[in-house]
């Protein structure tokens, strides 16, 4: 399966973050996704839950659709059974689609699929195939699904909600995760990423950091986002 050459360019912009809309003020959502665009952020974090894998039910397709930007569009599913609602992520412009691994029986034909489909956005651009794991997921269950994806996302939370305390034990497993995936694949952290801690997350070998609170607490997402950047170099 040819990668998706979006690998490269996120390899080479790495560690960066991906910021959460989440927690973002909805009613002036476009003014503050300009803002963080202009602070240099690369890549905006959606966070699909069903109520059913996840307690919330937050957004689908419909609204990744809706919000026309320049950042790549990564689509984080916490949702059961991903596979029948692939193709509307996709016409939706994702650019990433992370699936849990705790969310179907067939994770490894979720990925084949994935791989097979376009970028909606650009057909040149491919589609980043994402797998994720919640935080008392074993990381072994990843090795017999070398070679279909090309990101592990670790929860340092469990799935639900945004502003949580980031779990100390996700450190080890970041180092893990990495000897098992070597350079095959970038490494993700989700959830709890604050300013205290974010230099360490990405000194442990995180490619992506997602972090939404700590970007839309209210106060400035602009100044927020370029503090976070700044912690990465
Ligand atoms: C948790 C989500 C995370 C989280 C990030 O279910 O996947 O993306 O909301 O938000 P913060 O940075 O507030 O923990
Ligand atoms: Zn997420």
């Amino acid at each position: 399966m040819a990668r998706s050459p979006l690998v490269d360019r996120l390899r080479a912009s790495a560690p960066q973050i991906s910021v959460g809309v989440l927690t973002a003020d909805w009613l002036t959502l476009g003014s503050q996704l300009e803002l963080i665009e202009r602070a240099g952020v690369e890549l905006l974090h959606f966070d699909v839950m069903d109520g059913v894998f996840c307690p919330m039910l937050t957004l689908g397709a419909p609204v990744i659709s809706g919000l026309k930007t320049q950042m790549l569009k990564d689509v984080h599913l916490m949702i059961e059974e991903p596979l029948s609602k692939l193709d509307g992520f996709v016409a939706a412009g994702a650019d990433i689609i992370t699936v849990h691994v705790e969310s179907t029986r067939h994770v490894h034909r979720v990925l084949q699929v994935l791989g097979k489909m376009v970028n909606a956005t650009d057909p040149n651009r491919g589609i980043v195939r994402g797998i994720a794991l919640n935080p008392g997921t074993p990381l072994e269950v990843i090795e017999p699904l070398a070679g279909e994806f090309e990101l592990v996302l670790l929860l340092a939370v469990n799935p639900g909600w945004g502003g949580q305390k980031f779990i100390a034990s996700t450190c080890e497993r970041v180092k893990r995760a990495r000897e098992i995936v070597r350079d095959t694949a970038l490494i993700c952290v989700d959830g709890g990423v604050t300013r205290d801690n974010i230099g360490n997350v990405a000194r442990l070998g995180a490619d992506i950091i997602v972090t939404g609170s700590a970007v839309f607490d209210g106060k400035s997402p602009f100044e927020n986002a370029k503090h976070m950047m700044d912690a990465l170099r």
